[in-house]
């Protein structure tokens, strides 16, 4: 399609920031399927190509590992027209965010710590969760927001909706700067 191909010259990825929890990789899938673009999460795809999961790699590695990691995949993942679902703390990497900007459109997905803290508390897949303590995560999600909110292009509030709202506003979003662009 015209429209989008010349969108995807200029912007080829859409990318989805914020804390974990904040409903990042359950948003990706569903504006895949409105927008008919492929869909990609960031920590699968090093999953992957680690072959081990994510708590895995920080154990064995360490977490500066595995912050190269994401760095790597955000300059060499495939140039190509795609929603990504980032990691909790890749746009905290000023050269991860400028990257992001200058290659898609960044979408933070901002969610309230109540809400995050009710949906990740018990996850044994997220190392970070499962070595902070309550006051530490909301302290590390105080001071990661303004990473968020600087990083992004457009700021998507969750509180009170539901993933659909929440998706077709992005999609809204999506269209609305996507006509701009022509
Ligand atoms: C992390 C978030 C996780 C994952 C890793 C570290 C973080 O991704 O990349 O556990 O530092 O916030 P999600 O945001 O998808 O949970």
């Amino acid at each position: 399609m015209m429209i989008c191909s010349e969108w995807g010259r200029i912007m080829r990825k859409i990318y989805l920031i914020g804390f974990m929890g904040s409903g990042k990789s359950a948003i990706g899938r569903r504006l895949s399927f409105l927008l008919k673009i492929p869909y990609y999460d960031m920590d699968q795809e090093i999953v992957k190509k680690m072959g081990m999961s994510i708590p895995e790699i920080f154990e064995r590695y360490g977490e500066p590992f595995f912050r190269q990691q994401e760095h790597e995949f955000l300059k060499t993942f495939r140039d190509e027209w795609c929603i990504v679902s980032t990691g909790g703390g890749v746009a905290v990497n000023p050269s991860n965010s400028k990257l992001m900007r200058k290659t898609g459109l960044v979408l933070f997905l901002d969610a309230t710590f109540a809400d995050i803290w009710k949906r990740i508390h018990r996850d044994a897949n997220r190392p970070i969760v499962r070595t902070s303590t309550r006051e530490e995560l909301e302290a590390l999600y105080t001071t990661r927001k303004r990473f968020y909110k600087s990083a992004a292009h457009i700021l998507i509030r969750t509180e009170g909706r539901s993933l659909r709202q929440i998706t077709e506003y992005a999609a809204f979003q999506v269209n609305r700067l996507k006509s701009n662009e022509r």
